[in-house]
């Protein structure tokens, strides 16, 4: 299709942080977002200093930091109460003696005491592991044994998930909870201890290529990748919150992600407040009317969300839209998945605004190809990538490919926000990078004559279900455990709502047969024994699965069954 044809929504914001894309790609440089940090002129970087910290000493100390709200608590907690309670943890850490390097894992709810936690362990220089709330014990176990975690901030009904007696070097469990009577040892109250701590803190000044933060993320094979990043990351935050996220000092800003994910962190926490933005964060689960009523109640000016959430918000149907005062709203964004046309097509008509996607990875740290306010849209395309980096389509080889052919999403190595190792893994870090020059993402897509990238889909077997990153190794793994299991394949189906459905093709053992009881009664296993968000809701059972004579199921056997289309290639199949 020439370019011409291409459905375009055209550019509207004329007073946008990044007046002209092409102009910035010819002449920018990250040098000139480095002169923006504290760190420039006095060569001591903290993350947590520049994001809160530099506010409150600066002029913010009254503003509005945080707006929390779930369906019990409304909070407003300036940058002032931010600093100080961030401080205070940062103290009750260093009193149980744990200091730079050691990693602390947060596994709660979203509230405000989560982020107290989270800036805070980032302030004394610790490495923080941010669990989503919903993860079983094995999921939990997998992580805090691989990163070797000392410390844990977690509630009282998540703490069974909390395997301590297995995890030798967890030494303090922080329980954040009312009213707690009896502590085990190396139980720590939360409350209690804040409430005693020294608002006054010592930061921890550390280098910019210091550890900051452990995001664990799946793969197709094998147990999740502790994906390591370093306070260096703020240049890309900061840049990305000016010029994708467009954030100016008067805005209110909601990005609905959990930080059990790196969106909740790079775009919840650090863009955000780096850029002295008011942040809001609704707890509890998924509901339209609440999503609206948080827009309209805090007057959210700019809105980062997930193309599953926009399809749920567009099934909910225009009336939701229109029983609510949306007017505040001048910026949305996407990102997690493919953003189907149709729902930038929708969300102009409902909401007034185009709707722009971006492109990034767990790995990359940072949006790296977006959609940005001063330029055109073309509904399904991922953008182009942002000043300061390149992005190309290889062939298996290394070799870039013209316009127009679909082959591997690769970035240009460096940029500030790239992921620094796979904790205690250097040969998957490794893998990223086979082509000198390049990071290979795993994503095939190609690009357009004019620029513009279009994803195609994952290269490897990765389900992107409702926007979170399933590998099917981990659910096939917890499937086996299933008395009636013998062999497990899991693969995305493709749905509407979802993006991906986990579908598991099972066979059984002998002695067990076919049933909905037993469907259901596996579902329930994964969802118990692992994660609700990893259970298969689709499960067909067969009398053997596809695999390769190295005893490796053949997924994309599985796939091509589910959808209908050739097998391909059968050569490596065991029989
Ligand atoms: C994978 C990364 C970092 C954001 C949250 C997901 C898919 C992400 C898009 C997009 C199509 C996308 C890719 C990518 N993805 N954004 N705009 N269009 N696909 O982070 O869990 O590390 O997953 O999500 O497949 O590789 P993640």
């Amino acid at each position: 299709m020439s370019s011409e044809q291409k459905e375009t929504l055209r550019a509207t914001a004329a007073n946008a942080n990044l007046t002209s894309y092409e102009e910035a790609r010819r002449t920018f440089d990250w040098s000139e977002v480095e002169k923006h940090f504290t760190w420039h002129s006095t060569g001591k970087v903290n993350m947590a200093y520049e994001a809160i910290d530099r506010h409150a000493e600066g002029g913010l100390a009254d503003k509005v930091a945080l707006h929390y709200s779930d369906a019990t608590r409304l909070e407003a907690i300036t940058y002032a109460q931010m600093k100080a309670n961030s401080n205070k943890f940062g103290n009750v850490l260093r009193q149980l003696g744990i200091g730079k390097g050691d990693r602390v894992f947060i596994f709660m709810p979203r509230s405000p005491e989560l982020y107290y936690a989270l800036l805070g362990t980032i302030k004394i220089g610790a490495i923080v592991g941010p669990l989503f709330e919903a993860f079983m014990e094995q999921a939990v176990r997998d992580r805090l044994e691989d990163s070797q975690a000392v410390a844990i901030v977690t509630t009282p009904s998540q703490l069974p998930r909390v395997p301590v007696a297995d995890l030798p070097h967890l030494k303090h469990v922080i329980l954040v909870g009312d009213d707690l009577l009896q502590l085990a040892a190396g139980q720590v109250d939360f409350k209690a201890e804040m409430a005693q701590a020294s608002d006054e803190l010592a930061i921890e000044w550390v280098d910019r290529e210091d550890g900051l933060i452990l995001h664990y993320t799946s793969g197709s094979t094998g147990k999740p990748k502790g994906v390591f990043h370093v306070h260096n990351a703020m240049i890309q935050h900061y840049y990305t919150g000016r010029i994708v996220l467009d954030l100016k000092e008067d805005d209110v800003y909601w990005c609905t992600a959990d930080p059990g994910w790196v969106t909740g962190t790079s775009y919840g926490v650090f863009a955000p407040w780096l850029n002295g933005a008011t942040n809001v964060v609704r707890g509890g689960r998924f509901k339209p009317q609440d999503w609206y009523d948080t827009i309209e109640r805090f007057k959210v000016t700019v809105w980062y969300s997930a193309p599953t959430s926009f399809r749920m918000l567009m099934s909910a149907g225009d009336d939701t839209v229109k029983a609510f005062d949306l007017s505040s709203l001048r910026h949305v964004l996407s990102v997690g998945e493919p953003l189907n046309p149709e729902v930038v097509r929708w969300g102009f008509k409902a909401y007034g605004q185009r709707i722009h996607d971006t492109w990034w990875m767990t790995e990359t740290g940072g949006q790296l190809i977006c959609n940005y306010p001063s330029m055109d849209i073309r509904p399904g395309s991922m953008g182009k990538p942002i000043p300061g980096t390149d992005a190309a389509i290889i062939d298996d080889n290394g070799n870039v490919l013209p316009p127009n052919r679909m082959g591997n999403l690769a970035i240009k190595t460096p940029w500030p926000s790239m992921m620094r190792a796979i904790w205690n893994n250097p040969a998957k870090y490794e893998e990223y990078f086979r082509f000198p020059g390049w990071y290979v993402s795993g994503d095939s897509a190609y690009m357009d004559e004019d620029g513009y990238f279009w994803f195609q889909g994952r290269v490897d077997d990765v389900i992107n279900t409702a926007g979170e990153r399933v590998g099917p190794f981990e659910v096939e793994s917890k499937l086996i455990e299933h008395p009636a299991v013998a062999e497990a394949g899991v693969i995305g189906k493709p749905d509407p709502i979802r993006g991906e459905i986990i579908k598991a093709y099972i066979a059984l053992r002998e002695g067990f047969e076919p049933s909905d009881e037993l469907k259901a009664d596996i579902a329930k296993f994964v969802k118990e024994g692992f994660a609700a968000h990893a259970a298969p809701r689709e499960i067909e059972f067969k009398d053997k699965l596809p695999k390769t004579r190295s005893g490796k199921i053949m997924r994309r056997v599985l796939k091509a069954w589910e959808l209908g289309l050739p097998t391909g290639d059968l050569s490596t199949i065991e029989d």
